[in-house]
């Protein structure tokens, strides 16, 4: 069983509603245009999916950050460039919202959200109906989606409370006899050095699943938001998996489930190193990390 992860893709351009001037989309393209655009390549994405082929994953794993502001502009653009992940029927191909995605109260962008969630998710759910399940083999994946418009000056997620009490049953619900647990969520709960992000910054419920994790009751944690892909490892064993930013970082991350061995093992695919095999590359890409 192989995943393949990417996350943060963060396409930009302007919008058509003027409502942006006079919200937090003001400030995130003017952030985007005078700063954050030269840091993303997009011909990184189409590099990637041909890697993706080569690797031959089962289910292929976006968690999040779309866009910059989350308008139906960007979407249509970030829609656009993952299709044929989509089309490719050769594997699953799962996609949960960042804050990027839901990043202001606008009727308009929301919809879009909704529309790309559906259709990079082949229409099996809707965003509404998360957190929710799904199976390959062995493995269980929990999708949820931590994503909820805030203040301009945040970059924060959290789940409302029915959410979270979903969240902490799941935690604590008897796994089937060779069943593995995979949350596929955008924010980590920890960065790179096992410290809790910023306030401003981080998941609401970052606790909780810190505490999952190092009690076990879930295997793998698969997120986003911190651009600098790393990989932490708690004592139990349990991963931690933050792809960083494909289109900043221009990492896969590549996880591998061995079940005869009962074990998960993990590489990185440095998809900007031309046309050769996949490389591992060292686990710990960096010990701190720029986000959102
Ligand atoms: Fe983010
Ligand atoms: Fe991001």
């Amino acid at each position: 069983m192989r995943i393949v992860h990417f996350s943060d893709i963060h396409v930009g351009c302007l919008t058509r509603d003027m409502t942006a001037v006079a919200d937090k989309r003001a400030f995130g393209l003017l952030n985007y245009f005078l700063r954050r655009r030269r840091m993303f390549d997009y011909e990184l994405v189409p590099r990637a999916i041909q890697r993706i082929h080569v690797l031959s994953p089962d289910v292929v794993v976006c968690t999040g950050d779309l866009t910059c502001v989350g308008s139906p502009e960007e979407f249509e653009q970030a829609r656009r460039m993952l299709r044929p992940l989509v089309e490719a029927g050769n594997w699953t191909f799962v996609y949960v919202p960042g804050n990027h995605d839901a990043y202001v109260r606008s009727d308009a962008c929301a919809a879009a959200l909704r529309q790309t969630f559906s259709e990079l998710n082949s229409e099996r759910w809707d965003l509404a109906a998360l957190p929710c399940e799904f199976r390959v083999r062995d493995l269980t994946f929990l999708l949820v989606n931590e994503a909820r418009p805030r203040a301009p000056w945040l970059s924060t997620g959290g789940l409302p409370p029915g959410d979270a009490a979903a969240l902490n049953a799941w935690f604590r619900a008897p796994r089937r006899p060779g069943e593995k647990r995979i949350l596929a969520g955008h924010f980590p709960c920890l960065d790179a050095g096992g410290k809790r992000l910023s306030l401003r910054r981080r998941f609401d419920q970052d606790r909780s699943l810190s505490q999952a994790l190092r009690s076990s009751q879930i295997d793998v944690a698969l997120c986003g938001h911190i651009h600098r892909p790393f990989l932490r490892d708690e004592a139990g064993g349990a991963l931690e998996i933050c792809a960083g930013s494909l289109t900043a970082a221009g990492i896969l991350s590549v996880l591998d489930y061995v079940p005869d061995a009962d074990r998960f093992a993990h590489f990185w695919v440095d998809v900007k190193g031309g046309e050769q095999a996949p490389a591992a590359v060292p686990k710990a890409m960096a010990t701190a990390g720029a986000v959102e």
